[in-house]
């Protein structure tokens, strides 16, 4: 029974894949489209102890579009890779890298909107889900405003077995600090490029998980805007 259940399912994602331009990529999400992004810059505009001075957790935004470029540098920031070794811009135990990073895209240029996915050895965002799904989020979130408002949405979810495998159960600790870090970059990036931002850690796990059809756990949602 449970055998002919499984066949059927892989028959269907075979027949979804077949049937257009799409694939199953390795967190098992069927990919509608793969955007590639503009590559990131180097060199900003501002002294790094100018940003520290001034990130502030600022949770409104005006409804003006992000750029592509912008999308880019915000993911980059994230989880960006920065050596040859594949290592990236956020610190990670034995450098496993367990966090994934979506993004619900409600406002940017020519992007449609939907749910991506970050690949970041590709430098490319692969897109999951059709539709404006910032309202849904909003209210996965307790309503609270900045998720429902922003340009776009930045889910940093955890996929902690790949830690807790050589870690054991330190290595949930591990990843949940990896989270922060790659939380504090994003902050930063968005005071350098004049982008106000959030970390929200209160919302429902399930219902953020249900949302994306994703099977990693939530563990921050970054609102990301132009200030109003
Ligand atoms: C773990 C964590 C969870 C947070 N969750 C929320 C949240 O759910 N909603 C929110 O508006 N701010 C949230 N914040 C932001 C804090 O309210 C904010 O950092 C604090 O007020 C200090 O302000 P500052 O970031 O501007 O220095 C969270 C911050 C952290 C570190």
């Amino acid at each position: 029974m449970m055998l002919r259940y499984l066949i059927c399912i892989f028959a269907l994602i075979f027949l979804v894949c077949c049937a257009s331009d799409t694939y199953v990529e390795k967190e098992n999400h069927i990919v509608i489209e793969v955007i590639e992004l503009p590559t990131p810059n180097l060199v900003g505009n501002m002294f790094l102890e100018e940003t520290l001075s001034q990130r502030r957790s600022r949770r409104t935004f005006s409804n003006v579009s992000l750029a592509l470029a912008d999308l880019s540098q915000l993911l980059w920031a994230a989880q960006g890779i920065t050596h040859v070794s594949g290592k990236r811009t956020a610190p990670s135990a034995g450098a496993l890298y367990p966090l994934e990073i979506y993004v619900v895209v409600g406002s940017v240029e020519s992007l449609s909107q939907g749910v991506y996915h970050y690949d970041p050895e590709a430098n490319s965002v692969n897109k999951i889900l059709d539709g404006d799904m910032r309202q849904e989020l909003l209210l996965a979130a307790g309503n609270q405003s900045a998720v429902g408002n922003a340009a776009i949405d930045i889910v940093i979810t955890a996929v902690y077995e790949r830690t807790t495998q050589k870690y054991g159960d330190r290595g949930i600790r591990y990843v949940v600090l990896e989270a922060g870090h790659v939380a504090q970059n994003i902050y930063l990036q968005c005071e350098s490029l004049g982008f106000n931002t959030v970390s929200i850690g209160s919302f429902n796990d399930q219902e953020v998980k249900n949302l994306l059809n994703i099977e990693e756990d939530p563990l921050y949602i970054m609102p990301v805007g132009h200030p109003e």
